[in-house]
């Protein structure tokens, strides 16, 4: 058999009828009727609601997100509350789900709409692009689930059950795998319109069956509601699709991070707008080559010429390691004293108590510095 360049088979791609459409729509939405999990965010319609679910959704865990979502909706219920909202407290809420800019982007398009529409939630998906942050799958997401419009939507779950039932050995992430991928799942909703079935449950049963049934590894083929229209389960091809090429190398990174403590206080700095993780707090930190992480000349050095700060000999407290992208990153923390007369009190810096660093955002990594700074602290208070 003809291969492609991955070695998958070429085979005919299978013509999709409607009435074929029509079976998986059915097959899909009984399923979805029965064993949809109780999510916060499926007991409202409320677009607001539901748009920040789908951006703390993107890139998390649906376990991780109830309890923020949650928070998040208890702490800015309307859209103009989160229009109003001090960024620092945005952030706040956000804190430990990381990729802020998320967050940033919800505040800035929560401001476009109270300014541009009134604070009216646009309906249209053309208009729900325009917004910082919604792409194409966040504005058929909201344009579906809140609207019940036929808009498609297409993540890495979706990406997955469409490859699968329908055989298609090319890479989701070239253009024309991808545009091939947006025309099915655009002509399931669409029939499901077509029909006058929910286009809402049907996109949602794709995402649900996705996370539990068409999973990444040992799909539950057997109970599959779809699996007698699955090219994959017929072939035994569940292993190979999606064909997402090969995995991109984690590079490894060397950082440290310095404790400098005055009275009870921590000197912290904000990030910079623009920065990676801007408007979170750190404490001062910046990256060295593994071979001088630990040594304290180099790491005087940088103190100097990045924090403008002299310091005394650094003592090693412990490492701190962080997953972020494509980067695998070692943070080592030590514990020094400031010499310099510099106070450091202007922006971006702040000496802070324990009670204080517990109340701004910290990005993950910093979160646990903290943590392990006040067990500690704790466990010094107890002997
Ligand atoms: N993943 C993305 N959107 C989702 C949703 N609305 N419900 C469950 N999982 C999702």
């Amino acid at each position: 058999m003809k291969c492609d360049r991955h070695n998958t088979p070429v085979r005919r791609q299978q013509k999709i009828s409607p009435a074929l459409s029509r079976q998986i729509i059915r097959h899909l939405l009984t399923w979805f009727s029965k064993n949809a999990r109780d999510l916060p965010w499926r007991r409202t319609r409320d677009p607001y609601a539901i748009w920040v679910s789908e951006i703390m959704l993107q890139q998390t865990q649906v376990a991780t997100v109830i309890p923020y979502w949650i928070r998040w909706m208890t702490a800015l219920p309307t859209l103009a509350n989160l229009a109003d909202a001090p960024q620092d407290r945005v952030l706040k809420l956000w804190e430990g789900l990381g990729y802020y800019n998320r967050a940033r982007n919800l505040q800035g398009a929560a401001k476009m709409i109270v300014n541009e529409y009134n604070a009216r939630f646009p309906e249209s998906f053309a208009a729900l692009l325009e917004l910082p942050g919604i792409g194409r799958y966040t504005a058929g997401a909201i344009c579906s689930i809140a609207y019940d419009q036929p808009t498609p939507v297409l993540d890495g779950n979706v990406v997955r059950i469409l490859t699968r039932i329908f055989g298609i050995g090319g890479n989701p992430k070239e253009k024309v795998t991808n545009t091939q991928l947006w025309s099915l799942a655009e002509g399931l909703v669409q029939t499901a319109a077509r029909i006058r079935l929910s286009c809402s449950h049907l996109n949602q049963s794709l995402m649900e069956l996705g996370a539990l049934i068409c999973t990444p590894h040992h799909p539950s083929c057997d109970v599959c509601p779809v699996r007698r229209h699955c090219v994959a389960k017929r072939d035994d091809r569940t292993g190979e699709l999606p064909n997402l090429g090969p995995r991109i190398k984690s590079t490894a990174r060397n950082f440290f991070a310095l404790i400098i403590e005055r009275d009870g206080q921590f000197l912290v700095r904000q990030r910079e707008a623009g920065a990676v993780n801007a408007g979170l707090w750190e404490f001062p930190n910046a990256e060295l080559p593994r071979a001088t992480l630990t040594n304290s000349r180099s790491i005087r050095a940088v103190a100097k010429s990045q924090f403008h700060i002299a310091i005394t000999k650094p003592n090693p407290l412990f490492q701190i390691r962080r997953s972020v992208t494509r980067y695998h990153d070692t943070i080592e923390v030590l514990r020094a004293s400031i010499t310099s007369k510099n106070a450091l009190r202007e922006k971006p810096w702040r000496w802070l108590n324990l009670d204080e660093l517990n109340a701004i955002a910290l990005s993950g990594a910093h979160r646990k510095i903290l943590k392990r700074l006040k067990d500690g602290a704790n466990a010094a208070h107890c002997f």
